[in-house]
């Protein structure tokens, strides 16, 4: 059993995350701290250092947070690219650089990213450039992190639990079970993979 940190677990894609970490004690945190064990904000690297601090010695951070806003790119405002930018790119690349100075030996990361990097919709081009970055961070500083320690980046296509949201955005696409996902998080927490995007498409 390995004591995971679930950011965003209340979440769709936490609630998927976590049907795969069932045989490990999993603690759970979000912005909010509502229904999680503690309260975070991933966009600020004292609140992640916090966290870590509070929770102690753990074996791997599953992170399913990376809020995106939603536009065409004419109308996109730079206050719109800023948020998405410091949550789903820079809060997950925080994330890790803080986190290796608290997690075991032999640890792992796992962060979000989407589908959408290589399945362009309208709208979407700040949540498909950061989850672009995101691919691009896990491949490339898988060969820089010390003691063992792993990384790897889900990819998923939409979640049949967020279809009433984000179907009408999608038309075309194939929505997956937040199981199937899940078994992409219990991959990378549970394999010896590492620098990996895991992608889950129907
Ligand atoms: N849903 C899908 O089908 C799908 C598919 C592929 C990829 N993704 C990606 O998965 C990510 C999560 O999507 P979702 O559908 O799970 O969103 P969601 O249902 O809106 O959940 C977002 C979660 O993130 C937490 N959160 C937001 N900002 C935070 C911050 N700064 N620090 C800490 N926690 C924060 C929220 O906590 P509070 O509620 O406490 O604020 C909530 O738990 C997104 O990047 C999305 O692009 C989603």
């Amino acid at each position: 059993m390995k004591k995971v940190i679930l950011i965003g677990a209340q979440g769709k894609m936490g609630q998927a995350a976590l049907t795969g970490l069932q045989k490990h004690h999993v603690i759970t945190a979000s912005r909010s701290g509502n229904g999680t064990d503690y309260q975070v904000d991933i966009t600020d690297k004292k609140s992640l250092k916090a966290l870590f601090e509070k929770v102690g010695p753990f074996d791997a951070v599953v992170n399913t947070v990376g809020y995106c806003e939603y536009a065409d790119f004419t109308d996109m405002t730079d206050e719109q690219w800023d948020a998405t930018v410091q949550s789903k790119m820079i809060g997950q690349i925080n994330l890790v650089k803080v986190g290796l100075e608290f997690i075991n030996d032999g640890g792992s990361f796992t962060l979000i990213s989407g589908i959408l990097n290589v399945k362009p919709i309208p709208m979407a081009i700040a949540d498909a450039t950061t989850s672009g970055a995101i691919d691009t961070f896990v491949r490339c500083v898988a060969h820089e992190l010390p003691r063992s320690i792993r990384i790897n980046v889900i990819n998923p296509t939409v979640l049949e639990e967020a279809w009433d949201v984000y179907g009408d955005m999608m038309p075309g696409f194939q929505p997956v079970p937040g199981t199937l996902v899940g078994k992409a998080f219990e991959r990378s927490v549970d394999g010896f993979i590492t620098g990996q995007v895991i992608f889950v498409d129907a």
